[in-house]
């Protein structure tokens, strides 16, 4: 190796030398030139310099009170109800979603109700010009909100702009994958530019102490580096979906280090932007037909919110012993499983048919929870018996065909009384078991203990085939 060579460190300004002088050509202070060893270079790249001794780090108890942080109110309540009650000023937020889905309308939704509740906004757009985001902005109605918007990608540029407006309370990057700086030797989109930018914009928002929101795409074929990398940088990562055949689409939590993450806010695409869905129950029932076999519906959860959705199924006939299982909207697995169960425990012959199991309005069901309303749609699929149109289902089954009790029996069966329904069909309460639960006065429960009495359930008092009015 060869010899490290001397250099001379300026103590007044740091500055470096290759040679010895008596006066510091950068601050001009006199006899501050000191020499020193360059520094090596480690195995494993760590400058030997850089192992200084390190500074004492101060413990303390688990005890002690932080006020809560305060929070800045979109003023779109289903945004809120996602982020944990608002923004956290300088807390990063990333937006992602399929290319489509509805981020930009969202932000800029976002940005335009904090703008008009005075806040100030800051609008950067990487992918769209000005005139298309006014367009948009027009076609939104909102032209007239204080939003200051700016297309640019180059981050030194978007930093140093940032710089002059130190009382931002929001500041929108539109996507993140646009970004990029000239620090970093790779194509924009690329993941170290990505990286790279979110980290110094995320650096900007913690020093500022302005709220970031990230928009990032997902793509199915990975072109673009996807935001995977970034959810570990950022304090709240948020997922928008829904497909794009339907007007729903639902705003997820999936990380969120100031609040729960199983929120979900609902929205609605309309000619004029998202509109909130406070009532999504109601939306998802709304073109719910009560008198055809193979539905029911589902009191299900999302987060701390109830929803009831319409489980439909169908089936039909395939004799070549190799039935086809198509599900949208639920888990494939677990609609297998409980196949298998209705076979053996009840006896229903599914094997010669096809099964669809589809989820009613594009809303994607993740509870087992879930599954006493599947065994009821596929009953009355198999029968040909509606079920009754009055009647929510939720339940998880197990093997043996038995019902377990799921959490949260009360606000499901608050939500159906709601929303009209008469009956709830639901796990037997064992002696001793579950904490007894407060059932509406407008609403019957009727407890089923095993996947056979749910048939009877469901055929009850009606002949295969016969159809309500
Ligand atoms: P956009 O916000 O651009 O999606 P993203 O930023 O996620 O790529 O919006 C996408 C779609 O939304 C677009 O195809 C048209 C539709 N749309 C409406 O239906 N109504 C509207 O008012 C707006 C602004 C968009
Ligand atoms: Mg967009």
């Amino acid at each position: 190796m060869a010899k490290p060579a001397k250099t001379f460190v300026c103590s007044a300004c740091g500055s470096v030398f290759p040679k010895w002088a008596g006066r510091c050509e950068a601050c001009q202070a006199w006899n501050t030139l000191a020499e020193q060893e360059a520094p090596r270079t480690l195995p494993g790249g760590i400058k030997e310099t850089a192992r200084r001794a390190g500074a004492k780090i101060e413990f303390v108890g688990l005890e002690g009170i932080t006020p809560p942080p305060p929070r800045v109110p979109t003023t779109i309540s289903e945004f809120d109800r996602v982020l944990g009650g608002g923004l956290v000023p300088a807390s990063v937020v990333l937006v992602g979603g399929d290319p489509g889905i509805g981020k930009s309308t969202l932000l800029l939704q976002a940005s335009a109700a904090l703008g008009r509740a005075g806040q100030k906004v800051i609008y950067i757009s990487g992918e769209e010009s000005v005139d298309q985001i006014r367009l948009r902005a027009a076609r939104l109605g909102l032209s007239k909100s204080p939003v200051a918007l700016a297309a640019a990608t180059q981050l030194g540029d978007i930093l140093a702009s940032l710089a002059q407006v130190p009382d931002a309370a929001l500041v929108v990057i539109d996507s993140i994958q646009t970004m990029w700086t000239d620090g970093v030797d790779s194509a924009p989109g690329s993941v170290t530019q990505v990286r790279a930018a979110a980290f110094e914009l995320i650096r900007a928002a913690k020093t500022q102490g302005f709220s970031l929101l990230l928009v990032g795409h997902v793509t199915k074929d990975g072109g673009l580096a996807g935001p995977r990398v970034l959810e570990h940088m950022v304090d709240v990562v948020l997922h928008f979906e829904g497909d794009r055949g339907h007007q729903f689409r639902i705003l997820r939590g999936v990380k969120n280090r100031f609040g729960a993450t199983d929120e979900i806010g609902v929205f609605e695409m309309t000619g004029q932007g998202l509109s909130q869905v406070t009532n999504p129950s109601a939306l998802f029932l709304a073109e719910r037909r009560g008198n055809v076999s193979g539905s029911a519906v589902f009191a299900g959860l999302e987060g701390s919110r109830p929803v009831l959705v319409e489980i439909q199924c169908l089936l039909s006939a395939n004799p070549s012993g190799s039935p086809r299982r198509s599900v949208i909207g639920w888990d494939s697995g677990r609609l297998n499983m409980l196949l298998a169960v209705l076979e053996a425990r009840c006896g229903l012959k599914l094997a010669m048919n096809d099964v669809y199991l589809n989820v009613a309005g594009g809303l994607r069901v993740s509870e087992p929870a879930a599954d006493l309303a599947v065994a009821a749609a596929l009953i009355s699929a198999a029968t040909d018996v509606p079920t009754d149109p009055e009647m929510i289902f939720f339940g998880e089954i197990g093997l043996s065909g038995e019902l377990r009790q799921v959490a949260q029996a009360e606000l499901r069966l608050k939500e159906g009384a709601k929303l009209g329904f008469a009956r709830a069909a639901t796990p037997k309460r064992v002696a001793g078991g579950a904490a007894k639960i407060a059932v509406p006065k407008t609403l019957s429960l009727v407890e089923i203990g095993h996947l056979t009495d749910l048939v009877g359930v469901v055929t009850a008092g009606k002949k295969p085939g016969q159809k309500e009015e």
